[in-house]
């Protein structure tokens, strides 16, 4: 059964900004947010509260939540890795946070300089916090689908990673494939060890599109049920510690895809490009959404 209605989840102002090299303007970071609003996006991951010497771009997180266009029934996300994240973020009132653990011994130490199970400890610690302030805390999963220094990652690896998550009290999973190699009958196979822990709503699809199988994989998402994706805008994004990820499949791609489909997302399509040609001529940069590019008629 395909689901009728579909949640995206954008994280362009984070997954998609963390990546750029060059710093963007706080000011365009919290434009580029209203604008995404505007759209009908009720679900943005707006920052990271990371070291700002490991990611440089999110350094202006305390800046960007306290200039939030904040509306009513949006929700705004940020990533935490530690409990030092978790209170800095505390402070700026955000609806949700992540954290962002693997499913590869290799990533977790690349990414977040420790391994899979002190990560959980850490991460625990975090949702006792968050517990306590009533925030909600959703779980990344990286290389769900396979890691850039490991290779291939089996999906009771995912299993065994969303089990630990769900015991210290993480919401929601998202299965990432952050170097977007999976294809549809594996990335089924993950999502299943997932939702062996996790209910259906509270399970996500996030996948980088390097290898162009996301919106493949994304239909395989839907044949389970699946009905939460975290999408960036006009494919902005990677992830530094996964060397050649590329960005995030284009949230104006799912839009049309799901659309198309009779599945209401509840986004209105020429707002959200609009949205990605002002983020990217911020950039300078030409727009990576095959939809966005065929309505603008580049
Ligand atoms: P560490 O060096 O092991 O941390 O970094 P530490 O606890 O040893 O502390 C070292 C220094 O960092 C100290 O400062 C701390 O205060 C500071 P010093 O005394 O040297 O001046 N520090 C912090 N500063 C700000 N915020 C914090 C924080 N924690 C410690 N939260 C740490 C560990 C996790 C902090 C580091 O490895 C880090 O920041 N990593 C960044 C990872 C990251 O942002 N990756 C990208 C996001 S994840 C992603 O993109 C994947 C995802 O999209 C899903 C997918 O696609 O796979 C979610
Ligand atoms: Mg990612």
């Amino acid at each position: 059964h395909f689901p009728s209605r579909v949640t995206l989840v954008e994280v362009g102002p984070r997954d998609g900004l963390q990546n750029e090299a060059r710093p963007v303007a706080t000011q365009a970071k919290i434009e580029l947010i209203g604008r995404l609003q505007a759209a009908g996006l009720t679900e943005i991951e707006v920052t990271s509260f990371v070291s700002p010497r490991w990611v440089p771009q999110m350094a202006d997180n305390t800046q960007v939540m306290a200039g939030l266009p904040r509306q009513a029934g949006v929700r705004y996300a940020v990533l935490t890795p530690n409990l030092k994240g978790f209170e800095a973020a505390l402070a700026t009132r955000p609806d949700e946070i992540v954290v962002f653990g693997a499913a590869s011994e290799a990533f977790s130490q690349k990414n977040i300089n420790c391994s899979i199970s002190e990560s959980i400890e850490r991460f625990a610690m975090v949702c006792d916090s968050a517990r306590k302030a009533g925030i909600k805390v959703r779980g990344a999963i990286s290389c769900a689908l396979g890691c850039p220094y490991e290779g291939e990652v089996a999906p009771e690896r995912v299993g065994w990673v969303a089990s630990l998550m769900k015991d210290i009290g993480v919401q929601h999973v998202g299965v990432a494939d952050t170097i977007g190699v999976g294809t549809p009958r594996k990335v089924q196979a993950a999502l299943a060890a997932a939702l062996q822990h996790f209910p259906l709503h509270e399970v996500s699809g996030h996948f980088h599109d390097t290898y162009g199988q996301a919106l493949a994989n994304i239909y395989a998402s839907l044949e389970l049920g699946v009905h939460t994706f975290d999408t960036s805008i006009s494919g902005l994004g990677g992830c530094p510690y996964a060397k050649g990820a590329t960005g995030n499949v284009a949230t104006e791609d799912v839009v049309y895809l799901l659309e198309g489909m009779g599945i209401t997302t509840g986004i209105d399509l020429p707002r959200l490009v609009q949205a990605g040609e002002y983020i990217r001529g911020v950039l300078g940069q030409a727009n990576g959404s095959r939809v966005a590019r065929a309505l603008i008629g580049q």
